[in-house]
């Protein structure tokens, strides 16, 4: 596997780049804006292709890299299904699994610092967030946090994976960069409580000042996505109502772009051919099954996804390559599930 882990000086903020070779799908988790470029010349220098950038939480003290990450490599953005962040590609959930080629990183809901705070686990080691930390734990006191759900997060989840497993958190302020959960458990000060009350009671009197970024990162975290107005402005989205009139029409081809599990999880358009995200390149290019689909049938391209992002992406992208006809259903399965569109298994 290849592991690096990233540092910004500014907000104590780590960053973690993995892939499982050379040459292959890499994801980032919690990236920071002011250094896109240095995370994209190291996947460059690693011969890797980003494809997924998660963050764990709504970070308050630092301006997520999503956005950025996004608009230069078209990877997917991710974050939990919980978040206020406008638009993000994909939305996680407790159980699910993250993965990108050769990688799967299970899925926990571990809330308590925020409530759309996630961690992700493989076999040896955890990105824990901000909700544990070496020595510490994500304050509670803003953006719906909870010192009781986070006492669950961390003794009735966290502490329960094997004790050796590696602790990688999203911020150190001390210079620790690892931990493990068997150290954690010893020697981290907030965890020797003896109640879910005394963790509490230590939580809600810390009586921390607010992040220096909070008024700026918060608003700007919860504003991710912007693909979609531009899209939109050129003509190139149906609103899922209009989308559903089109429904059965002989020249319209429904394009699916979501993952497995997410069409498994809420059900597809009847009829939508399946074309994941990651594949759309190859795909759309001269010889690809929709470029030639499009070209010879004069079908009518119209993708979706979960939430309108990839599919207003897939629209530019397939535009680029001179399918004029293609637009996206504005707002993803998410607008034609309160449209009362149809789903099937
Ligand atoms: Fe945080």
């Amino acid at each position: 596997m290849i592991f690096r882990q990233l540092f910004d000086q500014t907000s104590g903020t780590y960053s973690y780049l993995l892939a499982s070779r050379p040459g292959g799908e890499a994801l980032i988790i919690d990236p920071v804006l002011e250094k896109v470029d240095r995370y994209l010349q190291l996947v460059k220098e690693l011969d890797l292709r980003l494809v997924k950038a998660v963050d764990t939480h709504l970070h308050a003290d630092h301006i997520t890299g999503l956005g950025a990450l996004r608009d230069r490599t078209h990877c997917i953005t991710v974050m939990g299904e919980q978040t206020k962040a406008d638009v993000v590609s994909m939305r996680l959930g407790d159980g699910d699994t993250l993965t990108i080629e050769g990688l799967a990183l299970d899925v926990i809901y571990t809330p308590g610092h925020t409530d759309d705070s996630y961690s992700f686990v493989m076999p040896d080691r955890v990105f824990t967030g901000d909700t544990l930390l070496i020595r510490g734990t994500g304050r509670t006191d803003f953006q719906n946090g909870d010192p009781r759900q986070q006492y669950e997060s961390i003794f009735g989840r966290l502490l329960k994976l094997p004790d050796a497993t590696l602790v990688y958190p999203a911020h150190d302020y001390k210079g620790d960069t690892v931990s493990t959960i068997g150290e954690e458990r010893a020697y981290n000060p907030r965890l020797q409580v003896k109640s879910v009350d005394e963790y509490v009671d230590l939580m809600n009197n810390l009586k921390l000042p607010n992040p220096r970024m909070m008024d700026v990162a918060v608003p700007a975290n919860m504003k991710v996505g912007l693909v979609q107005e531009e899209i939109a402005r050129r003509g190139w989205t149906l609103a899922a109502g209009e989308a559903l009139s089109l429904m059965g029409k002989p020249d319209i081809a429904l394009i699916d772009l979501r993952e497995r599990s997410e069409r498994e999880r809420h059900g597809t358009i009847p009829g939508s051919l399946l074309v994941p995200y990651p594949t759309l390149q190859e795909s759309i290019r001269s010889g690809g099954m929709l470029h030639e689909l499009a070209k010879s049938t004069s079908k009518r391209l119209l993708f979706y996804c979960a939430f309108g992002e990839r599919s207003a992406m897939a629209v530019q992208a397939a535009q680029d390559a001179g399918l004029t006809t293609a637009c996206h259903i504005g707002g993803g399965i998410d607008a034609w599930k309160k449209a009362s569109g149809p789903l099937a298994p």
